[in-house]
Protein backbone atom coordinates (compact mmCIF):
# COMPACT_ATOMS: atom_id res chain seq x y z
CA UNK A 1 0.00 0.00 0.00
CA UNK A 2 1.42 3.19 -0.98
CA UNK A 3 0.95 6.06 1.67
CA UNK A 4 0.58 9.80 0.08
CA UNK A 5 2.63 12.87 0.81
CA UNK A 6 0.90 15.16 3.40
CA UNK A 7 -0.40 18.29 1.32
CA UNK A 8 1.83 21.03 0.93
CA UNK A 9 0.22 24.34 2.76
CA UNK A 10 1.75 27.65 2.34
CA UNK A 11 1.03 30.51 4.84
CA UNK A 12 1.22 33.97 4.70
CA UNK A 13 1.61 36.14 7.65
CA UNK A 14 2.61 32.99 9.47
CA UNK A 15 3.97 34.80 12.37
CA UNK A 16 0.85 36.56 13.20
CA UNK A 17 -2.04 35.88 15.61
CA UNK A 18 -3.85 33.88 12.97
CA UNK A 19 -1.00 32.56 11.33
CA UNK A 20 0.44 31.24 14.13
CA UNK A 21 -2.10 28.89 15.00
CA UNK A 22 -2.83 27.61 11.96
CA UNK A 23 0.41 26.84 11.60
CA UNK A 24 0.50 24.75 15.06
CA UNK A 25 -2.99 23.56 14.39
CA UNK A 26 -2.37 22.24 10.95
CA UNK A 27 1.44 21.01 10.72
CA UNK A 28 1.13 17.59 12.27
CA UNK A 29 -1.32 16.37 9.48
CA UNK A 30 0.37 18.90 6.46
CA UNK A 31 3.49 20.09 5.32
CA UNK A 32 3.46 23.41 5.93
CA UNK A 33 5.75 26.39 5.17
CA UNK A 34 5.20 29.95 6.23
CA UNK A 35 6.20 33.27 4.66
CA UNK A 36 6.48 36.21 6.78
CA UNK A 37 8.03 40.22 6.18
CA UNK A 38 10.77 39.72 9.00
CA UNK A 39 12.23 36.92 11.39
CA UNK A 40 9.50 35.71 13.98
CA UNK A 41 11.37 34.13 17.36
CA UNK A 42 7.76 32.03 18.41
CA UNK A 43 7.44 30.55 14.82
CA UNK A 44 7.57 26.39 14.75
CA UNK A 45 7.08 25.88 11.07
CA UNK A 46 9.89 26.39 8.61
CA UNK A 47 9.13 30.12 6.70
CA UNK A 48 11.02 31.89 4.44
CA UNK A 49 10.92 36.32 4.89
CA UNK A 50 9.48 37.51 1.92
CA UNK A 51 7.56 41.20 2.03
CA UNK A 52 4.39 40.50 -0.21
CA UNK A 53 4.00 43.93 -1.54
CA UNK A 54 7.00 43.45 -3.90
CA UNK A 55 5.68 41.35 -6.81
CA UNK A 56 8.96 39.51 -7.73
CA UNK A 57 9.51 38.44 -4.88
CA UNK A 58 6.16 37.02 -3.99
CA UNK A 59 5.87 34.93 -7.07
CA UNK A 60 9.74 33.60 -6.39
CA UNK A 61 8.67 32.54 -3.49
CA UNK A 62 5.50 31.13 -3.46
CA UNK A 63 6.23 29.48 -7.05
CA UNK A 64 9.49 28.14 -5.58
CA UNK A 65 7.13 25.98 -2.88
CA UNK A 66 4.52 24.99 -5.50
CA UNK A 67 1.83 24.52 -2.54
CA UNK A 68 -1.80 22.50 -3.10
CA UNK A 69 -3.03 25.47 -1.20
CA UNK A 70 -2.15 29.04 -0.09
CA UNK A 71 -3.71 29.98 3.19
CA UNK A 72 -3.23 34.16 3.23
CA UNK A 73 -3.41 35.90 6.84
CA UNK A 74 -1.24 38.54 6.17
CA UNK A 75 -2.68 42.29 6.08
CA UNK A 76 -1.91 45.09 7.51
CA UNK A 77 -4.50 44.94 10.45
CA UNK A 78 -4.19 47.69 12.74
CA UNK A 79 -7.24 50.01 12.32
CA UNK A 80 -6.25 53.25 12.94
CA UNK A 81 -2.59 52.98 11.95
CA UNK A 82 -4.34 52.05 8.30
CA UNK A 83 -6.72 55.06 8.77
CA UNK A 84 -3.29 57.33 8.78
CA UNK A 85 -1.28 55.49 6.64
CA UNK A 86 -3.03 54.60 3.56
CA UNK A 87 -0.87 54.33 0.75
CA UNK A 88 0.44 51.85 3.43
CA UNK A 89 -2.28 49.76 4.25
CA UNK A 90 -2.96 49.66 -0.11
CA UNK A 91 0.09 48.63 -0.13
CA UNK A 92 -0.12 45.71 2.18
CA UNK A 93 -3.43 44.77 2.31
CA UNK A 94 -4.79 44.77 -1.16
CA UNK A 95 -1.29 44.99 -3.83
CA UNK A 96 -0.06 42.13 -1.37
CA UNK A 97 -3.42 40.42 -2.08
CA UNK A 98 -3.03 40.90 -5.47
CA UNK A 99 0.60 39.88 -5.55
CA UNK A 100 -0.55 36.29 -3.63
CA UNK A 101 -3.57 35.64 -5.95
CA UNK A 102 -1.67 36.30 -9.53
CA UNK A 103 1.08 33.28 -8.14
CA UNK A 104 -0.85 31.03 -6.87
CA UNK A 105 -3.37 31.18 -10.47
CA UNK A 106 0.08 30.39 -11.75
CA UNK A 107 0.75 26.93 -10.39
CA UNK A 108 -3.30 26.60 -9.81
CA UNK A 109 -3.27 26.48 -5.71
CA UNK A 110 -6.67 27.43 -4.17
CA UNK A 111 -6.30 30.28 -1.94
CA UNK A 112 -8.14 30.52 1.43
CA UNK A 113 -8.39 34.36 2.61
CA UNK A 114 -9.42 36.25 5.70
CA UNK A 115 -11.47 38.94 5.21
CA UNK A 116 -13.78 40.99 8.10
CA UNK A 117 -17.08 42.45 9.29
CA UNK A 118 -15.44 46.01 8.95
CA UNK A 119 -16.47 45.61 5.09
CA UNK A 120 -20.15 46.58 6.75
CA UNK A 121 -21.28 49.68 7.84
CA UNK A 122 -22.63 48.12 10.99
CA UNK A 123 -26.01 49.55 9.94
CA UNK A 124 -28.23 46.81 9.45
CA UNK A 125 -30.34 45.82 12.21
CA UNK A 126 -29.95 41.80 11.87
CA UNK A 127 -27.26 39.85 11.43
CA UNK A 128 -25.08 39.66 7.56
CA UNK A 129 -25.48 37.33 5.56
CA UNK A 130 -22.76 36.64 3.05
CA UNK A 131 -24.90 38.47 0.19
CA UNK A 132 -25.47 41.36 1.90
CA UNK A 133 -23.88 44.48 -0.21
CA UNK A 134 -20.52 45.65 1.59
CA UNK A 135 -20.42 49.42 2.35
CA UNK A 136 -16.91 49.43 4.69
CA UNK A 137 -16.21 52.87 6.84
CA UNK A 138 -12.93 52.62 8.01
CA UNK A 139 -10.31 52.66 4.77
CA UNK A 140 -8.90 49.22 6.43
CA UNK A 141 -12.18 48.11 5.78
CA UNK A 142 -12.16 49.97 2.43
CA UNK A 143 -8.93 47.90 1.58
CA UNK A 144 -9.60 44.45 3.00
CA UNK A 145 -12.92 45.03 0.76
CA UNK A 146 -10.49 45.28 -2.21
CA UNK A 147 -9.05 42.81 -1.55
CA UNK A 148 -12.33 40.44 -1.58
CA UNK A 149 -12.76 42.33 -4.58
CA UNK A 150 -9.32 41.43 -6.26
CA UNK A 151 -9.36 37.26 -5.34
CA UNK A 152 -13.53 37.69 -6.97
CA UNK A 153 -12.53 38.82 -9.90
CA UNK A 154 -8.82 37.02 -10.48
CA UNK A 155 -8.74 33.93 -8.24
CA UNK A 156 -9.48 30.33 -10.06
CA UNK A 157 -10.27 28.57 -6.68
CA UNK A 158 -10.77 30.57 -3.48
CA UNK A 159 -12.38 30.51 -0.07
CA UNK A 160 -12.83 34.46 1.41
CA UNK A 161 -13.81 33.92 4.92
CA UNK A 162 -15.24 37.07 6.71
CA UNK A 163 -13.92 36.69 10.21
CA UNK A 164 -14.36 39.09 13.37
CA UNK A 165 -13.12 40.33 17.15
CA UNK A 166 -10.14 37.77 16.34
CA UNK A 167 -8.52 36.94 19.83
CA UNK A 168 -5.14 35.14 20.10
CA UNK A 169 -1.81 34.64 22.12
CA UNK A 170 0.29 36.01 19.17
CA UNK A 171 -1.19 38.79 18.81
CA UNK A 172 -2.54 42.42 19.64
CA UNK A 173 -6.45 41.50 20.73
CA UNK A 174 -9.07 43.19 22.71
CA UNK A 175 -8.51 40.21 26.01
CA UNK A 176 -4.91 41.33 26.23
CA UNK A 177 -5.65 45.32 25.76
CA UNK A 178 -7.80 44.97 29.09
CA UNK A 179 -5.84 43.07 31.27
CA UNK A 180 -2.81 45.15 30.59
CA UNK A 181 -4.71 48.01 31.59
CA UNK A 182 -6.25 46.48 34.65
CA UNK A 183 -2.76 45.77 36.23
CA UNK A 184 -2.81 49.84 36.25
CA UNK A 185 -6.11 51.14 37.14
CA UNK A 186 -8.79 50.52 38.95
CA UNK A 187 -11.62 51.68 36.67
CA UNK A 188 -11.73 51.37 33.10
CA UNK A 189 -14.08 52.91 30.21
CA UNK A 190 -15.01 50.78 27.54
CA UNK A 191 -17.37 50.95 24.66
CA UNK A 192 -20.74 49.68 24.47
CA UNK A 193 -22.57 50.49 21.63
CA UNK A 194 -21.00 48.15 19.08
CA UNK A 195 -21.52 44.84 19.08
CA UNK A 196 -20.03 41.57 17.75
CA UNK A 197 -18.56 38.15 18.01
CA UNK A 198 -15.28 37.49 19.97
CA UNK A 199 -13.54 34.80 17.59
CA UNK A 200 -10.30 32.68 18.99
CA UNK A 201 -7.87 32.28 16.32
CA UNK A 202 -7.45 28.61 17.66
CA UNK A 203 -10.91 27.76 16.56
CA UNK A 204 -10.79 29.30 13.17
CA UNK A 205 -7.96 27.46 12.40
CA UNK A 206 -9.37 24.20 14.20
CA UNK A 207 -12.18 25.20 11.88
CA UNK A 208 -9.94 24.96 8.72
CA UNK A 209 -8.72 21.88 9.55
CA UNK A 210 -12.29 20.27 9.82
CA UNK A 211 -12.53 21.64 6.30
CA UNK A 212 -9.55 20.50 4.88
CA UNK A 213 -9.89 16.87 6.37
CA UNK A 214 -13.24 16.63 5.50
CA UNK A 215 -14.63 18.84 3.02
CA UNK A 216 -11.57 19.35 0.84
CA UNK A 217 -13.47 19.47 -2.40
CA UNK A 218 -15.16 23.22 -1.57
CA UNK A 219 -11.73 24.53 -1.53
CA UNK A 220 -10.95 22.76 -5.03
CA UNK A 221 -13.34 23.64 -6.99
CA UNK A 222 -13.77 26.83 -9.88
CA UNK A 223 -15.09 29.79 -8.29
CA UNK A 224 -14.62 32.04 -5.58
CA UNK A 225 -17.32 31.71 -2.38
CA UNK A 226 -17.59 34.03 1.00
CA UNK A 227 -18.49 32.91 4.04
CA UNK A 228 -19.09 33.98 7.22
CA UNK A 229 -17.25 32.42 10.20
CA UNK A 230 -17.30 33.18 13.98
CA UNK A 231 -17.22 31.97 17.45
CA UNK A 232 -21.28 32.02 18.54
CA UNK A 233 -23.43 34.06 20.28
CA UNK A 234 -22.81 37.96 20.61
CA UNK A 235 -21.60 40.54 23.38
CA UNK A 236 -20.63 44.03 23.26
CA UNK A 237 -16.97 45.48 24.50
CA UNK A 238 -18.12 46.87 27.97
CA UNK A 239 -19.45 42.98 28.36
CA UNK A 240 -16.69 41.04 27.31
CA UNK A 241 -14.35 43.37 29.47
CA UNK A 242 -16.51 42.54 32.19
CA UNK A 243 -16.23 38.69 31.61
CA UNK A 244 -12.77 38.89 30.81
CA UNK A 245 -12.07 40.85 34.20
CA UNK A 246 -14.22 38.45 35.99
CA UNK A 247 -12.57 35.50 34.80
CA UNK A 248 -8.92 36.15 35.13
CA UNK A 249 -9.61 37.14 38.86
CA UNK A 250 -9.78 40.79 38.28
CA UNK A 251 -13.65 41.22 39.02
CA UNK A 252 -13.45 44.38 41.65
CA UNK A 253 -11.69 46.35 38.77
CA UNK A 254 -14.97 48.71 37.52
CA UNK A 255 -16.11 49.00 34.01
CA UNK A 256 -18.18 52.38 32.99
CA UNK A 257 -20.08 52.11 29.94
CA UNK A 258 -19.06 54.53 27.12
CA UNK A 259 -20.98 55.44 23.68
CA UNK A 260 -17.94 55.07 20.70
CA UNK A 261 -18.54 58.92 20.17
CA UNK A 262 -16.85 59.44 23.35
CA UNK A 263 -13.38 57.74 22.20
CA UNK A 264 -12.35 59.71 19.07
CA UNK A 265 -10.40 57.19 17.33
CA UNK A 266 -8.83 58.01 13.80
CA UNK A 267 -11.40 55.50 12.28
CA UNK A 268 -14.65 54.81 12.70
CA UNK A 269 -16.22 51.15 13.40
CA UNK A 270 -19.27 49.29 12.38
CA UNK A 271 -22.06 49.43 15.69
CA UNK A 272 -23.26 45.98 14.56
CA UNK A 273 -20.33 43.61 13.87
CA UNK A 274 -22.89 40.36 13.67
CA UNK A 275 -22.09 38.04 11.18
CA UNK A 276 -24.79 35.39 10.29
CA UNK A 277 -22.84 32.13 10.83
CA UNK A 278 -25.63 30.05 9.34
CA UNK A 279 -23.72 29.40 5.24
CA UNK A 280 -20.52 28.56 6.83
CA UNK A 281 -22.49 25.60 9.21
CA UNK A 282 -24.73 24.69 6.54
CA UNK A 283 -22.41 23.58 3.55
CA UNK A 284 -19.34 23.49 5.07
CA UNK A 285 -20.50 22.21 8.51
CA UNK A 286 -18.77 24.20 10.30
CA UNK A 287 -20.00 25.25 13.66
CA UNK A 288 -17.57 27.03 16.77
CA UNK A 289 -18.64 26.94 20.14
CA UNK A 290 -19.60 29.75 21.88
CA UNK A 291 -17.16 33.08 22.49
CA UNK A 292 -17.85 32.30 26.42
CA UNK A 293 -15.94 28.94 25.92
CA UNK A 294 -13.14 30.10 23.81
CA UNK A 295 -12.25 32.91 26.18
CA UNK A 296 -12.37 30.81 28.93
CA UNK A 297 -9.76 28.54 27.80
CA UNK A 298 -7.90 31.26 26.23
CA UNK A 299 -7.21 33.04 29.69
CA UNK A 300 -5.11 30.64 31.26
CA UNK A 301 -3.57 30.14 27.74
CA UNK A 302 -2.38 33.23 27.74
CA UNK A 303 -1.48 34.06 31.46
CA UNK A 304 1.19 30.95 30.96
CA UNK A 305 2.44 32.04 27.39
CA UNK A 306 3.22 35.37 28.59
CA UNK A 307 4.84 33.72 31.51
CA UNK A 308 6.92 31.65 29.22
CA UNK A 309 7.56 34.87 27.20
CA UNK A 310 8.72 36.82 30.22
CA UNK A 311 11.03 34.03 31.70
CA UNK A 312 12.88 33.89 27.73
CA UNK A 313 13.38 37.23 27.17
CA UNK A 314 15.13 37.82 30.81
CA UNK A 315 17.19 34.54 30.07
CA UNK A 316 18.25 36.20 26.59
CA UNK A 317 18.81 39.40 28.07
CA UNK A 318 21.06 37.83 31.14
CA UNK A 319 23.12 35.73 28.46
CA UNK A 320 23.79 38.88 26.42
CA UNK A 321 25.13 40.63 29.92
CA UNK A 322 27.04 37.85 30.57
CA UNK A 323 28.25 38.04 27.32
CA UNK A 324 29.21 41.53 27.44
CA UNK A 325 31.57 40.95 30.99
N1 LIG B 1 -7.38 40.87 14.16
C1 LIG B 1 -8.69 40.94 13.96
O1 LIG B 1 -9.47 41.35 14.83
C2 LIG B 1 -9.29 40.50 12.63
C3 LIG B 1 -10.68 40.53 12.48
C4 LIG B 1 -11.22 40.14 11.27
C5 LIG B 1 -10.40 39.73 10.24
N2 LIG B 1 -9.06 39.72 10.39
C6 LIG B 1 -8.21 39.29 9.26
O2 LIG B 1 -7.61 38.06 9.62
C7 LIG B 1 -6.31 37.96 9.07
C8 LIG B 1 -5.31 37.62 10.16
O3 LIG B 1 -5.33 38.67 11.13
P1 LIG B 1 -4.31 38.68 12.36
O4 LIG B 1 -4.98 39.42 13.46
O5 LIG B 1 -3.75 37.31 12.58
O6 LIG B 1 -3.14 39.62 11.80
P2 LIG B 1 -1.75 39.98 12.50
O7 LIG B 1 -1.59 39.35 13.82
O8 LIG B 1 -1.61 41.47 12.37
O9 LIG B 1 -0.70 39.27 11.53
C9 LIG B 1 -0.55 39.65 10.21
C10 LIG B 1 0.82 39.18 9.78
O10 LIG B 1 0.99 39.52 8.40
C11 LIG B 1 2.30 40.07 8.23
N3 LIG B 1 2.31 40.95 7.08
C12 LIG B 1 1.58 42.09 6.90
N4 LIG B 1 1.92 42.66 5.73
C13 LIG B 1 2.86 41.87 5.17
C14 LIG B 1 3.62 41.93 3.97
N5 LIG B 1 3.50 42.94 3.11
N6 LIG B 1 4.48 40.93 3.69
C15 LIG B 1 4.64 39.90 4.56
N7 LIG B 1 3.98 39.79 5.72
C16 LIG B 1 3.11 40.77 6.02
C17 LIG B 1 2.52 40.84 9.52
O11 LIG B 1 3.88 41.10 9.65
P3 LIG B 1 4.36 42.45 10.39
O12 LIG B 1 4.13 42.20 11.84
O13 LIG B 1 5.79 42.55 10.03
O14 LIG B 1 3.54 43.56 9.87
C18 LIG B 1 1.95 39.88 10.55
O15 LIG B 1 2.91 38.92 10.95
C19 LIG B 1 -6.05 39.29 8.37
O16 LIG B 1 -6.29 39.15 7.00
C20 LIG B 1 -7.06 40.23 8.97
O17 LIG B 1 -7.43 41.27 8.08
C21 LIG B 1 -8.48 40.08 11.58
Amino acid sequence: MTTQPPMKILITGAGGMLGTDLGNVLSPEFEIVGLERRPVTHLSVPYDICDLTQARKTRDAILSHKPALVIHTAAMTDVDYCEEHQDEALANNVSATENVVDAANEIDAPIIFYSTDYVFDGQKSGEYEETDIPNPLSFYGKTKRMGEEAILRVAKQAIIFRITWLFGIWGRCFPKAILRQAAEVTKMNVVDDQVGRPTWSWDVSQAMRQLLLNKKEALFKPGVEIFHLGNSGTVHWADYARFILKNSGLGSVKIKDIPSAHLKRPAPRPTNSVLSLDKSEKILGLKLRSWEESTLEFLPKLKDELALLEAKTKAQAAEKENAAS
